[in-house]
């Protein structure tokens, strides 16, 4: 097999945002996202909408992926797509795309776990992104997922620790809805955060044994907070929103730092690669930089649009399968739950 020059075009569609990348060898050529402004009327992502939105969106966003890397469909040398975990019906749309179009241009077809993919795009090639090196702790945050997890390599990777109930993205987006700010909450949250005193208020921070992480009783605690508080002071919101923002991200992103220091005390690794959108948050920025001076961490956060929900870092994933080989057959199926 030539492996001098592979052109990969990965589709990624387990959530809300249709999304397709080119990949040459190991540089990202194009990433197209499109986003579905349709669930933000509705608070959270709606699965219905969220795979017809897909299918309207599939075609064009893959159309541009070529046009933006310059490349024809011909050029390609495999299609990666994400099988699992997400939504089954969104998952569905981009699965059933990337077998077409694979049978038809006649190449291998490379289905890609999307938790690998969130870890694996520190390895997407960038000029001035270091990577991390073998062994290293994943912290994989957004609005889908919170978990830890020891990457031994490419391929073999072991989940340490992960939410049992919301996800930290969840935490910040149902904070924000409690306080009446728009969804997603988690950039405003952050936002009026950074004006705010963050000890202004306390709330309890779950107890949860090991590396695991729970936030829906710090969701609660906030709730009964806000509507005690309202009912002294039908302001009380207005009032204090820059210290009630700063008080609930502090909060959680102790939580986050208490569970990443008992994780690099149990494995003795201390580079820490983190992923997904809540990286993009600046008091998770701020708690990985004081670790470095603090406990000499070593911290990688990837560019922000490979943090997100995107197709690059599913790309990177089929790359790394194509030169071992990997390929999956026809008869491959979405995978709603699919662990790493
Ligand atoms: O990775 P992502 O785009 O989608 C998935 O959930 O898979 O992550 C979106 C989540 C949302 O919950 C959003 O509120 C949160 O990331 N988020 C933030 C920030 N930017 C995005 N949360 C806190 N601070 C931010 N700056
Ligand atoms: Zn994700």
């Amino acid at each position: 097999m030539d492996t001098s020059k592979i052109y990969i075009l990965a589709i990624e569609s387990s959530c809300d945002d249709t999304s397709a990348a080119i990949l040459f060898n190991g540089k990202i050529l194009s990433n197209v996202v499109a986003n579905q402004k349709i669930h933000e009327e509705y608070g959270g992502v709606v699965p219905e909408l969220a795979s017809r939105a897909h299918q309207q969106n599939i075609v064009p966003v893959v159309h541009q992926a070529l046009v933006k890397a310059n490349i024809d469909k011909k050029q390609l040398s495999a299609i990666a797509f994400t099988r699992g975990p997400g939504l089954m019906g969104s998952l569905l749309v981009g699965t059933s795309f990337s077998k077409s179009l694979a049978l038809g241009l006649d190449i291998p077809l490379i289905e890609v776990n999307h938790m690998q993919a969130h870890i694996l795009a520190h390895f997407i090639e960038e000029e001035e992104q270091s990577k991390p090196s073998f062994p290293f702790l994943a912290m994989t945050i957004s609005g889908g997922h919170t978990q830890i997890v020891k990457v031994n390599h490419y391929f073999d990777m072991e989940v340490i620790g992960e939410t049992i109930d919301d996800a930290v993205g969840e935490a910040f987006d149902k904070s924000a809805k409690i306080l009446g700010l728009p969804y997603p909450g988690g950039p405003l949250i952050d936002k009026h955060a950074q004006k705010g005193n963050p000890k202004a208020f306390s709330f309890t921070k779950p107890r949860v044994d090991g590396l695991n992480f729970s936030f829906s009783g710090l969701k609660t605690g906030i709730l009964y907070f806000i509507q005690g508080k309202l009912k002294e002071n039908p302001n009380f919101i207005e009032e204090n929103l820059d210290d009630i923002c700063a008080s609930i991200q502090y909060t959680i992103i102790e939580i986050l730092k208490d569970k990443l220091k008992k994780a690099v005390k149990e494995t003795g690794i201390k580079q820490i690669a983190i992923g997904g959108g809540v990286s993009a948050n600046s008091g998770v920025r701020a708690m990985l930089k004081d670790g470095e001076s603090r406990y000499g961490w070593k911290s990688f956060v990837p560019k922000f649009e490979y943090c997100t929900d995107n197709a690059a870092m599913i790309a990177i994933v089929g790359y790394l399968k194509y030169l071992e080989g990997n390929f999956s057959d026809e008869t491959v199926t979405a995978k709603a739950r699919y662990s790493i």
